[in-house]
Formats: C-alpha cells, sequence, structure tokens
C-alpha cells in the first residue's frame, strides 16, 4: 500500500483525477468504480475541467458505483445516483447507458445484489476503483465484521455512519437505515483501487490502516491483500501519522 500525502485537498483532487485520467489514456474503454461521498468532489470536479477542456472523453468508458441507499428512489435527491449526476455524469460526455448504481429501490433487494455482480463480471471487471473511507473502516457500505470474501450484498448501516450521512439529510429520522454494496471481495478483484482521505476527521483511521492487522474488525484493512493500492491523503488526515 503506497501512501502519498498532498498539502490540501485540492492537490489530492487533482493527482486522484490525473491517476484516473492516465488509467483513461491507456485503456480508452477502461472501467471505472466510483464512489460518493465528500471527499471524490474536488476529484470530479477536476475530471470535468479535463474533460472541458478538451483532454478527456468518457464516450468509451464505462463507470461501475460502489453502493446505494436502499429504499431511495435514484431520482430522490440524496440517492447516490442524483449524485452522480451532479457531481459527474451530467457534465461529462458518458452516455446514458455506460454508468451503473445498485438500484436501491428494487423489489427484490437480493435479485438485485446478484444482478450488480453478474454485471461486474460482464463488463470484464474494474480497471480503477475509487474509494473514500469511513472513520471506523469501512470501505463502501461494508461496515466492520463484514467477511473479506463478501460480493455485492445487503447491509445494515452502523449508527456511526447513519450520523455522518444525516449532513445530506433534513433529520438523521430520513437517513435509510439499509443500503445495497458492493463487497470486499468485489473491491479487491478490481485491478487497480485509489483510496482518497481528507480532513482531521480521518486521521485517526489513516493512522489506524498504516498499523492495523489484516481483519474483518477494520474493512479497509483488506486493502493490504491487494497488490496495487495507492492512498492518497491531505495534510490534516495524515496529521496523526
Ligand atoms: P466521505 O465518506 O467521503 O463523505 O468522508 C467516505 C466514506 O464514508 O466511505
Amino acid at each position: 500500500m503506497n501512501i502519498i500525502e498532498f498539502e490540501s485537498k485540492d492537490q489530492l483532487g487533482k493527482e486522484a483525477a490525473a491517476i484516473i485520467a492516465r488509467t483513461m489514456t491507456a485503456k480508452p474503454d477502461a472501467v471505472l468504480g466510483l464512489a460518493t461521498g465528500g471527499t471524490p468532489i474536488e476529484t470530479y470536479k477536476e475530471l470535468i475541467q479535463l474533460h472541458q477542456a478538451n483532454q478527456l472523453s468518457f464516450k468509451q468508458t464505462k463507470t461501475i458505483n460502489l453502493d446505494e441507499y436502499a429504499g431511495l428512489n435514484p431520482e430522490h435527491e440524496n440517492s447516490y445516483m442524483t449524485y452522480m449526476k451532479r457531481h459527474l455524469f451530467d457534465h461529462i460526455d458518458l452516455p446514458h447507458d455506460q454508468y451503473f448504481l445498485p438500484n436501491g429501490n428494487a423489489a427484490h433487494l437480493e435479485k438485485e445484489c446478484l444482478r450488480y455482480d453478474q454485471l461486474i463480471e460482464d463488463v470484464g471487471g474494474i480497471d480503477l476503483q475509487l474509494l473514500g473511507i469511513g472513520q471506523n473502516g469501512h470501505i463502501g457500505f461494508n461496515e466492520p465484521g463484514t467477511p473479506f470474501n463478501s460480493k455485492t450484498h445487503v447491509v445494515q448501516l452502523d449508527e456511526n455512519t447513519r450520523q455522518a450521512n444525516a449532513r445530506y439529510f433534513s433529520s438523521i429520522d430520513e437517513v435509510p437505515t439499509h443500503a445495497i454494496t458492493m463487497g470486499i471481495a468485489s473491491i479487491l478483484s478490481s485491478k487497480k483501487i485509489l483510496l482518497l482521505a481528507s480532513g482531521k476527521s480521518k486521521a485517526k483511521v489513516i493512522q489506524y490502516l498504516e498499523q492495523a492487522e489484516i481483519h474483518p474488525d477494520f474493512p479497509a484493512s483488506a486493502l493490504k491483500l491487494h497488490e496495487d493500492v495507492t492512498v492518497l491523503i491531505d495534510r490534516e488526515a495524515g496529521s496523526l501519522r
């Protein structure tokens, strides 16, 4: 695991976008695994700028998102589909039938998970997976205790995670209790992994990630089993190292 520290969140976002752009240049039909949350917003802004400057096209790209809330319509203002449209998809030339998120509103969530695993297989696997990290070490919505051999599955969200995400809703009661997430095994099957962490609230988890033994109680420790993981952090997230 290679950890690189940057002065600011903006610089981190620029570097993350540059790594993604290099992957796309080397393989124009690359499959990108994407993440939501506060952390990747600068990265997406930078990708949009590269696209607007005619330096990057997504016409042949496919994207697969990590997770989606259960029980929210994709059109809901807090769905991850809406987030992705707002922060990336609506501003680039990625065709509408080439981005994918789990459907958290599917009638049969278990079937939806199987469909999503099949989809990942059908597109030939993920070339580059972008990840954030939760304060409890979650990746995607894989909360502590998730088996490392898990594929896409339905999860009950940790209280800590619901509280962290309540900032986007009018009250904590509105934050969904469940979600669909790619599993740890799905994440580890990506060819390359890029984890981003910024801000003071991530300092402890980054310190822990470096020292942690590989154990399901700390989901991000599974990344130590992968041979191509780059972790980009800003100075605040690195302040306890
Ligand atoms: P954040 O979320 O980017 O909003 O901090 C990351 C995560 O919980 O995985």
